[in-house]
């Protein structure tokens, strides 16, 4: 008995913010910019558009594609770092919009590795049989948190949401490991000083722009990679498929630079690794969960393909799932 993923769907906000907007605002370039990150654009939520919104579109998306009434959802994981309220959880909010009464919900911090954490948990309780049908969602507002006058982390991020669907399934198919991993001891490379109980938002917060994310990128760059290659390995191996039997891996995007260092350690095609950071940038949480309902939407995804998901992210986290489609 496997835990399964039986759709997905993703939403992204209409705002397209391009590189060249990006000039205007600060001091970059957009040949720095596409040629440092492979970033392109990225979409950005309106002012009225919170985590939670964008998370229920991704939510009835996938819902509806599978035909599952909202009654029958009995969990609801949502991964996010930019939850609409500190409390309650950005899952309540979502389970209400959706009107998914006979849910219980709740939010999982693991920042670009969320998704990962949340399938992973969606898998425990599916297999103990705590649940029947999970609904995961991912879902960020990056742009929330986003110091717009910091040009070395506001090129790099966007807002957007996916969601799985899941039940458990005798087919063989489903998911078939997973591997998860954080170290606390790098946290404050790549954090939101400010806002919760460690230093609660005051003016003096506010004045010293404590409430954006602060990032040391080429520190979490080369962490990222290393970590990013473990898990993929890790969870291959542990779900015997070899490197000539991947189809597809599906990495969180944050820069191409890192994407392409693992596929070329992990000896893949450009066919075979999943790549729309060109036109999203980093939604964090959200990045696999829209790039796994992306591909699935264009049918990319073929029944019994071995997928690969992999993540890194603040925390450090990072994370694995090898699935059969
Ligand atoms: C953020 C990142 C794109 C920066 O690229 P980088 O090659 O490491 O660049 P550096 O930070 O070393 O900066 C190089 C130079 O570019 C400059 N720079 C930074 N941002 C810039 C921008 N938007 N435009 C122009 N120049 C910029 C820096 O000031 C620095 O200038 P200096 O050499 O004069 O000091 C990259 O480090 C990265 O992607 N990191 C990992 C992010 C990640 O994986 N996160 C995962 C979890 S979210």
């Amino acid at each position: 008995m496997k835990a399964r993923i039986i759709s997905t769907g993703y939403y992204l906000p209409e705002r397209i913010l391009t590189n060249k907007d990006l000039e205007k605002m600060v001091d970059t370039t957009e040949e720095w910019i596409t040629q440092r990150t492979g970033i392109l654009e990225r979409r950005i939520a309106s002012e009225n558009e919170a985590t939670s919104d964008m998370g229920s579109a991704a939510g009835a998306a996938a819902l509806e594609k599978a035909g599952v009434s909202p009654g029958d959802v009995d969990t609801v994981i949502c991964a996010t770092i930019t939850p609409d309220h500190l409390f309650p959880s950005t899952a309540c909010l979502i389970q209400k919009k959706l009107k998914l009464s006979n849910a219980f919900a709740y939010d999982i911090s693991a920042a670009c590795s969320g998704f990962l954490y949340s399938l992973a948990s969606a898998e425990s309780l599916l297999k103990s049989g705590a649940a029947e049908t999970v609904l995961v969602v991912a879902a960020e507002k990056m742009s929330s948190i986003t110091d717009w006058k910091d040009r070395s982390t506001c090129v790099l991020f966007g807002d957007g949401a996916g969601a799985a669907l899941l039940k458990r399934d005798d087919s063989g198919r489903g998911i078939l490991s997973t591997y998860m991993k954080s170290d606390g001891n790098m946290g404050d490379l790549l954090i939101v000083p400010a806002g919760g109980s460690r230093m609660p938002a005051s003016e003096k917060t506010v004045a010293g722009r404590l409430h954006y994310l602060r990032m040391q990128g080429n520190e979490v760059f080369k962490v990222a990679v290393r970590n990013m290659l473990e898990s993929a390995q890790a969870v291959a191996e542990e779900a015997g498929i070899h490197s000539d039997e991947i189809n597809l891996v599906i990495p969180h995007q944050a820069n191409l630079r890192i994407i392409d260092a693992i596929a070329k350690r992990l000896k893949l095609g450009k066919d075979q690794v999943y790549v729309n950071l060109d036109r999203t940038g980093n939604t964090s949480a959200a990045s696999i969960a829209i790039s796994l309902a992306e591909a699935d939407s264009q049918s990319i995804l073929k029944e019994g393909d071995n997928i690969i998901l992999v993540s890194f992210g603040a925390g450090f986290t990072w994370a694995g799932v090898a699935l059969q489609w």
